[in-house]
């Protein structure tokens, strides 16, 4: 079947053909790919391409697809049973292996996804601090769990609204968003509501806005502050767990946390979730304490074994990471060299941002340019390469991907933009009472000023006919503008007959 007739027939049965929506390839002008397999840092489609693959499972595949120590593991489980309902060893061995690496955690409940860990590290929260409001921060996603849809990051924000409909206002009403990286806004929020914030949770390095990098002192400061109002601070490290080193994003930038939610890598591959933390306020659950919290499949014995593979392999093989980070940051610093658009990086992560500009919260992520995205995803794909199908998503590398694969990506683009040159143009006001828009970007063709008029006007003249705009020079594009100066205002001319 093609990859169109395995998306209708989906549709039929699974409301818009997928059972998460980024999944959809919504608004990409393409069908979602339907995958038969995987094999290390390759997928497989079911038309039976191959695609290199920089998503690997929303990040969960830090060992790649099908690593022979993770199937073992689930092999030797699976032949003694898939779920008890019933406690096991394994389930103790996986927590004290938690425990053990990140100090933070004292005790530690598994569920089945990271919604759930959000949802009880929340519950928790209120239970122990007896207060409501829980802080988040615009562009962050926690999982779709209602308080924690508002000013949301990856999907959610690609909703014509920023928050889920379906949700009771008074749920919400509790949940206050600030932007990332901004101390004023940060001290301001807490000091007003010092005595009803029960929580303050955050991505530590937030991934679903694109990799976003924590300013100097931020979470030391968010940590300062939470301790001094007696704020319950959550850890979301559902992607940063495992990935960026053995103790997570807390550990990189030595920050303890009184709670700490994890998933994705901890299940190898599996629906997993963990809340962990304070003793004091771990022991609120139930059957200890008085907050509700349980699951049938919780603590899955195939999920804690593939877990538990993955990151026994990870702390046996500790310059696993090093080696990422180091694959990563010579991608990025060859990147910076050839191309114009923004990268943030950080150990095995990265996000290609299709703006110019630096992008440090998710205000400036939601400046990009979606068409060029869109563009690039296009081709990607047509060359067999897979990132996010999202440009609020981050980029994962796996233990199975090699520089020659980040090369690949380099060599990709460095064909696209042949020749192509990046120019922002804000328009005059006159321009922008025809077009309403101030500003573009524009990708060209052009070798000079002329060729430039051309192919503006070419492209414009059945929009506004003529008018000024203004040229903002980029560097990188002075030999293409050299008779232009930065700001210059220039006449735009419409083209013989145009119009
Ligand atoms: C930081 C973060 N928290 C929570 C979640 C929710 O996890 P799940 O999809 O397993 O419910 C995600 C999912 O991508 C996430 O990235």
């Amino acid at each position: 079947m093609t990859q169109s007739s395995n998306f209708l027939e989906a549709c039929k049965y699974i409301v818009g053909g997928v059972n998460s929506p980024v999944r959809s390839f919504k608004g990409l002008d393409l069908n979602p790919i339907f995958i038969d397999y995987g094999h290390g840092p390759y997928l497989f489609s079911t038309d039976c391409k191959q695609y290199l693959d920089f998503c690997l499972s929303w990040g969960s595949l830090i060992l790649g697809h099908t690593h022979p120590v993770v199937i073992d593991a689930v092999k030797k489980v699976l032949l003694k049973g898939t779920s008890f309902g019933m406690p096991t060893v394994l389930e103790t061995q996986m927590a004290k292996t938690i425990c053990t690496i990140m100090p933070s955690i004292e005790l530690i409940r598994f569920v089945n996804s990271g919604t759930e860990a959000v949802m009880t590290a929340i519950k928790l929260a209120r239970a122990f601090t007896k207060r409501e409001k829980i802080l988040k921060f615009d562009g962050c996603y926690h999982g779709h769990y209602d308080p924690m849809l508002v000013s949301a990051g990856s999907g959610v924000s690609e909703l014509p609204k920023a928050n889920s409909s379906g949700i009771d206002i008074a749920t919400i009403s509790k949940t206050l968003s600030i932007p990332f990286n901004d101390i004023e806004a940060l001290e301001k929020v807490i000091f007003e509501n010092k005595s009803s914030l029960a929580a303050l949770i955050i991505e530590p390095v937030p991934a679903n806005m694109g990799v976003i990098i924590p300013k100097n002192g931020y979470l030391k400061a968010i940590r300062e502050l939470t301790e001094k109002y007696k704020i319950v601070l959550i850890f979301d490290e559902v992607i940063t767990g495992f990935r960026l080193g053995l103790n997570g994003a807390q550990g990189m930038f030595n920050i303890k946390p009184d709670l700490t939610c994890l998933g994705k890598i901890i299940g190898g591959g599996f629906p997993v979730g963990a809340v962990g933390g304070r003793k004091d306020i771990m022991l609120q659950l139930a059957p200890v304490g008085t907050v509700y919290q349980a699951g049938t499949l919780s603590g899955n014995p195939v999920a804690m074994a593939a877990g538990l593979a993955t990151i026994n392999y990870l702390k046996d093989n500790p310059d696993i990471y090093s080696r990422l980070e180091k694959i990563v940051k010579n991608f990025v610093d060859e990147w910076k060299l050839k191309f114009d658009l923004t990268i943030n990086a950080i150990g095995s992560m990265f996000t290609i941002f299709y703006t110019q500009k630096p992008v440090e919260n998710f205000f400036h992520s939601q400046t990009q340019d979606f068409d060029l995205f869109k563009n690039i995803f296009i081709k990607l794909i047509e060359k067999g390469i897979f990132l996010p199908p999202s440009m609020y998503e981050t980029a994962f590398i796996s233990t199975e991907h090699t520089k020659n694969d980040l090369d690949k990506l380099i060599s990709l683009f460095s064909t696209f933009f042949k020749r192509k040159k990046i120019i922002h143009i804000r328009y005059t006001s006159m321009l922008q009472e025809q077009c309403g828009i101030s500003e573009e970007t524009v990708y060209t063709d052009a070798l000079n000023v002329a060729e430039l008029f051309d192919e503006l006007c070419k492209k414009y003249s059945f929009r506004f006919g003529c008018g000024m705009f203004k040229v903002i020079i980029n560097d990188k594009m002075q030999s293409l503008t050299s008779k232009l100066q930065d700001g210059d205002i220039v006449t735009f001319l419409p083209p013989i007959g145009g119009g």
